[in-house]
């Protein structure tokens, strides 16, 4: 695989098993630079456990993948430097403000002193918090959270972007992608998993950045 062919994301045959249980079995995909890729499947179909190997947080236990051109089974480390990840269960530290939390993340990425506060005001704008930084994470509603979970995770202006259930919450008028246009149009690729009943196995859609933005 290369990204100079053109692949921010390249995976063959990639499989998870927790012990005799297979939670993720042979999938095969690749995903273009630019391209929003997405993946939709019910409870347990396995796209959370899929976005963890994509992440380097999980070996697999099988097959293998490439993002940003590098070893998802020999170079996690480097995966995780080059990624962005909103987890579908935690991102945010309740206890912490807003702003605390945001300044969290800009000390994982170790962001310089001016550019940490530079996308710090840049998030609190995407997520509509401004004038909030000091509440109390714990105290948003559900839809807020998400929004600053996605600020959170995009801080660093990361390459590839992963994003685990980013729509659960949020009310229909605020899911675009238009909201975080600087970020996504830099990124080179943006996975992102979702649910639906009607199929056992998980699906894949995908499109560009551009026209995304243009239904939303
Ligand atoms: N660490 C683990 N140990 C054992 N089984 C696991 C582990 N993580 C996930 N599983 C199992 O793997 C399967 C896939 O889980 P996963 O969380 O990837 O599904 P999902 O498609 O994201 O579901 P949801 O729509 O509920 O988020 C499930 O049966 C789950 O119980
Ligand atoms: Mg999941």
């Amino acid at each position: 695989m290369s990204e100079a062919g053109g692949l921010s994301i390249d995976v063959r045959g990639l499989t998870k098993a927790f012990g005799t249980f297979t939670a993720v079995d042979k999938i095969s995909f690749s995903v273009r630079k630019g391209e929003i890729f997405g993946f939709l499947g019910p409870n347990g179909a396995g796209k959370s456990t899929t976005i963890r190997m994509l992440c380097g947080i999980l070996r697999p236990t099988s097959g293998e993948g490439y993002v940003g051109g590098r070893s998802l089974g020999r170079e996690p480390e480097a995966v995780k430097r080059m990624i962005g990840y909103m987890s579908q269960r935690f991102t945010l530290y309740g206890d912490l403000t807003i702003g605390e939390n945001i300044d969290f993340h800009g000390g994982i990425r170790r962001l310089p002193a001016a550019l940490a506060k530079e996308r710090k005001a840049w998030v609190v704008e995407m997520a509509g918090l401004r004038g909030r930084e000091n509440v109390l994470t714990r105290e948003l509603a559900g839809g807020w959270k998400q929004r600053l979970a996605l600020g959170c995770a995009i801080l660093h202006r990361p390459e590839i972007v992963f994003l685990d259930e980013p729509t659960a919450s949020v009310d229909p008028a605020s899911i675009s992608f238009r909201r975080c246009g600087g970020s996504f149009s830099r990124a080179t690729a943006s996975a992102c998993s979702g649910r639906r009943s009607s199929r056992s196995r998980p699906s894949a859609f995908s499109s560009s950045p551009s026209a995304s933005a243009a239904s939303s």
